[in-house]
């Protein structure tokens, strides 16, 4: 599904393949969290604001007649009711008539609230407020990401004129093809197998021999370790594009973490949402050939050889999962300040290596040209400090003018544990890696089972331990 609200309402601004400005934007066009509800007479309201009140009302009507109907937009009239969102279904009634049921979201005179909940209860059925949904919506098991498809669609070549294939009939034919595998594809079905054409192995072969040549100097440890095991095992090669079906299968085996394909870049929360469940939503089409250094959206030169090889590292595979899990029914303005952690270490991190500083953000190892920036004396350094990240202001014109870096993951990791800590949410989330979902513990029961849990996998380590001692 494609979010064309965010595609109508936000103007296009500078380096598309950002998180960051997808959330901002996603909270700009209006999603953001309601602070209600608070409480007037036996009603819930909420965002009281210039003595007006956003109420969320449902009541039936009786379906044998229409005067109740009429009556009760007579009572929205009479209380200069603004009309901001009306749905209907039907509803079988105690006496077994077929009622209509409606629930209607107006803005309304603060004070006139209880006569008008009074006024409708004279004409309805059934009359009650309604508490908005505070907690927004998130997956619970691995196949609910197949509802996590909300694309960002101004970045497509169909929509933004600065993308080198705007005016390639055919490219954008291709990508549409591939796009569309993505579309189609469900959670737990085999990943779709792209035959790549030789221009497009071209492409690949001039980015691969390009990126390879420097990432000994460059790239961290943890980067070239992965790389070097993708190209023993998975076909990372300068004449082949690998398939995301290896790469899955070698990633489910080191990690934890598979691969699902995806048309193009997903709104913030919906690819973070996926990160909790080892989930790295992964576009299969390649850039244009006219601009194999540059892309305006991911495309699987920017996946594969920048993000697939650190996703082989436990510890950051772990460091993803986090990101993951703190996101899951945050509000709009963690999300942005998730996107902007993510920005800052996942596409564009850097971390210290044997004495000296090393890349292992996938946006920095998958663009050459600042790759060699970023190393170089020109752009500020930081030490990686998550509260400071999240709300760093982000350059998008040119190269980042500061870049933070970790001094391992094992610390980002202990770091951002701390963070996630800060992001408020009535409930806390464990992630079950045999089901692959989450458990929301929210009852004394749940909790316990979970400790009985860790008391069995304890008492497996202390038997290690005393096993251990008496050799
Ligand atoms: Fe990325």
């Amino acid at each position: 599904m494609k979010t064309e609200s965010v595609v109508q309402t936000v103007p296009f601004t500078g380096r598309k393949r950002s998180l960051l400005d997808d959330a901002r934007r996603d909270r700009e066009s209006g999603s953001s969290a309601s602070p209600g509800p608070s409480r007037v007479g036996d009603c819930c309201v909420f965002e009281e604001k210039n003595g007006k009140v956003l109420l969320h009302v449902l009541f039936a009507l009786s379906n044998e007649k229409n005067s109740g109907f009429f009556k009760a937009g007579k009572v929205f009239e009479t209380f200069e009711a603004k009309l901001l969102h009306v749905e209907s279904r039907p509803r079988k009634s105690k006496n077994n008539t077929s009622d209509l049921e409606f629930l209607i979201k107006c803005e309304i005179h603060t004070s006139d609230i209880d006569v008008f909940i009074n006024s409708l209860k004279r004409v309805a059925d059934d009359v009650r407020t309604v508490p908005e949904e505070k907690v927004p919506w998130f997956p619970r098991k691995i196949r609910d990401l197949d509802r996590c498809n909300h694309l960002v669609t101004k970045f497509d070549p169909d929509l933004d004129q600065d993308h080198p294939g705007y005016s390639d009939k055919e490219y954008r034919k291709r990508r549409a093809f591939i796009s569309e595998l993505a579309f189609n594809y469900k959670q737990g079905e085999p990943l779709p197998r792209v035959e790549y054409t030789p221009e497009e192995i071209s492409t690949w072969r001039q980015v691969y021999c390009t990126l390879t040549n420097i990432y000994p100097t460059h790239a961290c440890r943890q980067f070239l370790d992965g790389l070097q095991q993708l190209e023993k095992e998975c076909g990372y090669a300068e004449d082949n594009i690998p398939q995301l079906r290896d790469v899955s299968a070698f990633l489910k085996e080191k990690t934890g973490f598979q691969l699902r394909p995806v048309a193009g870049l997903l709104s913030a929360r919906d690819f973070l949402a996926s990160l909790a469940f080892r989930v790295f939503q992964c576009t299969q089409y390649i850039r244009h050939p006219s601009a194999p250094m540059h892309s305006p959206e991911p495309d699987c030169c920017h996946e594969l050889l920048g993000h697939i090889p650190m996703l082989a590292d436990k510890e950051f595979a772990q460091f993803s999962q986090e990101i993951g899990l703190a996101s899951l029914g945050a509000s709009d303005e963690d999300i942005e300040r998730l996107s902007t952690l993510y920005w800052f270490t996942v596409e564009f991190g850097l971390c210290k290596q044997s004495g000296s500083v090393k890349a292992y953000g996938a946006g920095l190892l998958s663009s050459y040209g600042e790759l060699i920036y970023a190393l170089s004396k020109e752009p500020e350094y930081k030490p990686f400090n998550p509260e400071e990240a999240a709300v760093q202001p982000y350059q998008d014109e040119t190269y980042q003018p500061i870049y933070f870096v970790s001094e391992s993951f094992e610390d980002a990791k202990a770091k951002l544990r701390q963070f996630s800590s800060t992001i408020q949410r009535p409930f806390t989330i464990r992630y079950d890696p045999i089901t692959s979902s989450l458990d929301v513990l929210d009852r004394p029961g749940k909790i316990q089972k979970a400790l009985g849990q860790m008391q069995d996998e304890l008492k497996t380590l202390c038997q290690a331990l005393e096993s251990l001692g008496q050799r």
